[in-house]
């Protein structure tokens, strides 16, 4: 393992850097409290590479490696997760899904818009009644003489689903088959039959637009199909695979900003005539913070290290991902807790991040996959039990 970083990936976490630092984090608290989708910003993420960080330059991306997508999620997670979540779906599941699995004509149509961030792409696999237990969706696509399909149904919770232009769907194409009746296709949400749901009200990432989508009689036409006919499960897992990282990286740089905020707080706060750093019980708390925030993060780097190798040689990194997102999820949820803790009553007010942060950390530990899930994949591979 490589503790050392590339001149190449440094500059990467540089722009990104800068990017968040000037143009995010100034209006996090704008776009957390209105809702509104940040799409200047992400026109900025775009026109500098980060919107298909590991694309290769030809399809219009930045032609980076998985260590530099993660260099550069943790800096945009740390000015605002919200922001992060639009990328992380941009980057990791729509991009990395076309390129992974499409074929050369699928990579030309539809990457380079979407890397270069004039247009967003979305992943829907979820449905109203299957999120976890993914293979028993309902959304059908029954394939047709002519060799195009006819697609009916409805996918719940799709980040970027009210502004994407191109959205990786998987529907069933044989439900006499589980796992192997399903199939990826490639919608355009400007053709007749989609329709989009009212943006979802949340907790928090609220600047991230979700919302329901509906298919009703929606065609795909044999060249819209992504890998083969039956290949859609092992196609999305794959993809998660990869998309996890990603949130994991998210939890990093989000629990990195609480983390900063509090060792600032507890050497300038005083209480019983000191500062609250010294009293033992706050020191244990930063020690706790610092030891799960490292964790987190070199677990996170060995999992984009262990894509970089996938991608290179072939095989899996679903254990690498998993262990990444299970630990750097619940190093949020436990590091933006204790910062708001040792904020006191300043930590419950809207007057500072940390209520923001201790919102939006909660979702690293539900989508793509809950920590549950994350458990189950991990102690599947481990025992090889199901
Ligand atoms: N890569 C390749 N193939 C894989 C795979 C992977 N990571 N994981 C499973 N497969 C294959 C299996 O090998 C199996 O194929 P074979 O029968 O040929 O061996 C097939 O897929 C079925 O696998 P399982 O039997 O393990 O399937 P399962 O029904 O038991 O489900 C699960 C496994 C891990 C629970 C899976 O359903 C899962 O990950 N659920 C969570 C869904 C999820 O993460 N949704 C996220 C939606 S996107 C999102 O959330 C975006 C966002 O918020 C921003
Ligand atoms: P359920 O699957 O109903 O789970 C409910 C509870 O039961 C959870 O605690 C779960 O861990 C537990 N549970 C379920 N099965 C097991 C088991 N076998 N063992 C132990 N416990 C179990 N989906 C997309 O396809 N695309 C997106 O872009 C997307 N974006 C999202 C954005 C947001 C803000 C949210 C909230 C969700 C998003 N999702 C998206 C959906 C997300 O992936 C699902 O919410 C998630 O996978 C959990 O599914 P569920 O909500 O149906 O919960």
């Amino acid at each position: 393992m490589e503790f050392g970083f590339s001149e190449e990936q440094l500059m990467l976490q540089d722009v990104a850097r800068r990017i968040a630092r000037e143009k995010i984090a100034p209006s996090a608290e704008h776009h957390d409290r209105t809702g509104e989708f940040p799409l200047e910003n992400i026109r900025t993420l775009g026109e500098n590479g980060l919107m298909g960080i590991e694309v290769p330059t030809e399809y219009g991306g930045a032609g980076m490696d998985p260590i530099s997508y993660v260099l550069a999620m943790m800096e945009i997670a740390e000015a605002d997760c919200a922001h992060s979540t639009i990328v992380s779906v941009n980057n990791s599941l729509f991009c990395n899904g076309v390129l992974k699995f499409g074929t050369e004509a699928q990579k030309q149509l539809y990457v380079r818009a979407i890397a270069e961030g004039r247009e967003i792409g979305a992943f829907a696999l979820t449905e109203p009644q299957s999120g976890s237990d993914a293979t028993a969706m309902r959304c059908k696509a029954v394939k047709q003489d002519g060799g195009s399909y006819v697609i009916n149904g409805k996918k719940s919770w799709i980040t970027s689903g009210p502004v994407a232009k191109y959205i990786i769907l998987f529907a069933i194409t044989d439900p006499t088959k589980g796992a192997k009746g399903i199939t990826a296709f490639m919608v355009d949400t400007a053709k007749p039959g989609f329709h989009r749901g009212k943006t979802e009200p949340k907790l928090g990432i609220r600047a991230s637009a979700t919302c329901e989508i509906e298919f009703t009689d929606y065609v795909a036409s044999a060249d819209e199909v992504i890998g083969q006919d039956g290949e859609g499960f092992k196609i999305a897992m794959g993809v998660l695979d990869a998309g996890r990282i990603g949130i994991a990286s998210q939890a990093v740089g989000l629990s990195k900003a609480a983390y900063k905020a509090a060792v600032a707080y507890v050497k300038e706060r005083k209480s019983f005539g000191q500062p609250i750093g010294s009293f033992q019980m706050i020191q244990a708390k930063i020690a706790d913070m610092k030891c799960r925030l490292d964790a987190a993060e070199l677990l996170t780097l060995r999992a984009a290290w262990a894509k970089a190798l996938a991608d290179k040689t072939g095989g899996r990194f679903s254990t690498e991902a998993a262990v990444a997102k299970l630990t750097a999820s619940e190093a949020a949820m436990f590091i933006t807790h204790q910062a708001l803790q040792i904020h006191g009553g300043m930590g419950y007010s809207k007057e500072m991040p940390l209520e923001r942060y201790f919102r939006d950390a909660k979702i690293t530990e539900i989508y793509e996959g809950t920590s549950e899930i994350q458990r189950l994949v991990i102690a599947r591979h481990e025992t090889g039990l199901r």
